[in-house]
């Protein structure tokens, strides 16, 4: 494609904030295909930016300047599935809400939600190790992602298309590419091991007075939900505010009052009495012991997406309402919730409007702090000024981590020393120059940013 028109969507980012200039973008049909591209654009020392659904939030699926667009939107096949041993294999570009209807006509899932799923990529799910709302259930994707095709910058396909559960021989070296980012290759195909879909699924929403009781009410879950838990997500009144005020058609207030915290806990299991008998106990135990404030449970499915969408259409909500400085961080549960405290009592004083909202998956100690300065395109000096260093000192200071699921794209590869030490960068670097001695993928972002090879590609 070289037609500025079509070339749009592919150079801007999903939030509109990173924009490349690139006068091509490519969309190979094959691994063939994206090995030639590769191969040529090596020998020319033409950078390359890999290309998934552009979902990501950190500017890493965009290009800074002119690089070539590799999309994989057309390699969108599944090709095998062991419905035995819950293995499936399929191709990169496979939407991940499509592999996941397809898997669901086979009684199995995908071991990963997000609310991007309609658009996302299997493979850029996986070159970004997303996290997302299931991830206290079924665990990093270093653990689901069983075999990997790519291709490398030199034309050369690797083959690491394993089905096995075990394999100690040597080095795994798929795993670098889990949240490489782009950075060392293109992804072209995957195995992943995929489990049985829960035949029973019971959502609740709650609303909760303050956030040690969010703890309170996740440490208990964990006790008496304890195997059929499957997701424990959280919501600040700041967030859900947004939505309801962009959304007013589709969103509105669950309960009768408003209240300062809410969760959002599901049960899955097998045995729809069993899951429902230990959700209505625990339900009532948090009740009692004065834990929550109110609850909502789904009747129905339709009910239970309806609850899911008020977490994860907060996003979406967001970006509507104007400029979005978004924050995706790992942080101990005692300072979860403090750095939006302390974030916002810091905007405060600032001249314009800001609304500052803390989310996101409480179960994984992940939250995203958010700034919105409603009706705004752009940073604004002053609010950015507030912000950073701040957030990435508070971070490095409480040893959590600046990147929990989003990674650095272009957005932070800078700040990467807050919370990893340079030896663990220097090899990084080094792993990066032997996969991509040209530096030709993905320059400018993540790893590729603290090496010189950029500098060498045009
Ligand atoms: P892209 O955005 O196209 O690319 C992301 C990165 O991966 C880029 O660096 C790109 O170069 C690289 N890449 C893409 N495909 C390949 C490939 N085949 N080979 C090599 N490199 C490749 N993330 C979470 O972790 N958890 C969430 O809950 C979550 N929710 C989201 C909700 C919304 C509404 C949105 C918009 C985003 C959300 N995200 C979430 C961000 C998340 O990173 C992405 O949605 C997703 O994982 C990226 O997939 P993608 O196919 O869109 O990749
Ligand atoms: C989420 O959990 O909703 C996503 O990671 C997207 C976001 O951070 O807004
Ligand atoms: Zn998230």
């Amino acid at each position: 494609m070289t037609d500025d028109d079509a070339l749009d969507n592919y150079n801007n980012d999903w939030l509109n904030q990173y924009k490349g200039t690139s006068k091509l973008a490519l969309r190979p049909g094959n691994t063939k295909d994206v090995a030639t591209i590769l191969k040529y654009c090596n020998e020319k020392k033409l950078a390359v930016t890999p290309q998934g659904g552009n979902t990501g939030l950190v500017g890493g699926s965009v290009p800074l300047f002119d690089e070539v667009i590799v999309s994989l939107s057309r390699m969108n096949k599944v090709l095998d599935f062991d419905e035995v041993s819950g293995i499936v294999v399929c191709e990169a570009g496979c939407v991940l809400q499509d592999l996941d209807n397809w898997l669901a006509d086979r009684g199995h899932m995908v071991p990963l939600d997000l609310g991007a799923k309609g658009s996302c990529h299997i493979g850029g799910n996986v070159a970004t190790n997303a996290g997302g709302l299931r991830y206290l259930r079924y665990g990093s994707l270093h653990g689901s992602v069983l075999g990997m095709e790519t291709v490398l910058p030199s034309g050369e396909v690797l083959d690491s298309m394993s089905r096995l559960r075990k394999d100690n021989t040597g080095y795994d070296v798929k795993q670098l590419f889990i949240g490489s980012e782009g950075t060392l290759g293109a992804i072209t195909k995957l195995a992943i091991s995929v489990p049985r879909r829960p035949l029973s699924v019971n959502t609740m929403f709650l609303a909760l007075k303050d956030f040690d009781a969010v703890c309170q009410t996740y440490s208990e879950a964990r006790r008496q939900l304890a195997e059929v838990l499957s997701a424990v997500e959280f919501a600040d009144r700041p967030s859900l505010d947004i939505l309801f005020s962009e959304f007013p058609d589709i969103h509105r207030e669950p309960f009768q009052d408003k209240y300062p915290f809410h969760m959002l806990i599901e049960v899955s299991g097998s045995d729809m009495n069993h899951d429902r008998e230990k959700m209505d106990t625990f339900l009532e135990h948090c009740m009692m012991e004065g834990l929550i404030q109110d609850g909502v449970v789904a009747q129905d499915t339709q009910q239970s997406l309806a609850l899911w969408a008020l977490r994860e259409d907060i996003t979406m909500a967001l970006a509507q309402a104007g400029h979005v400085y978004k924050y995706d961080f790992s942080l101990p549960l005692d300072h979860f919730y403090t750095i939006v405290e302390e974030m916002r009592e810091r905007l405060s004083k600032v001249s314009i409007e800001t609304h500052t909202v803390g989310y996101g998956h409480v179960g994984d100690s992940n939250v995203h702090l958010n700034i919105c300065t409603p009706g705004k395109r752009g940073v604004t000096p002053e609010v950015m000024d507030v912000i950073e260093p701040f957030v990435y000192d508070f971070v490095r200071d409480h040893a959590g981590s600046i990147s929990a699921e989003h990674g650095l794209g272009q957005m932070k590869p800078d700040k990467i020393f807050h919370t990893k030490s340079h030896t663990s960068v220097d090899i990084m670097k080094q792993i990066k120059t032997v996969f991509d001695p040209n530096g030709i993928m993905n320059p400018y972002k993540h790893v590729s940013y603290h090496t010189e090879l950029a500098k060498e590609v045009s």
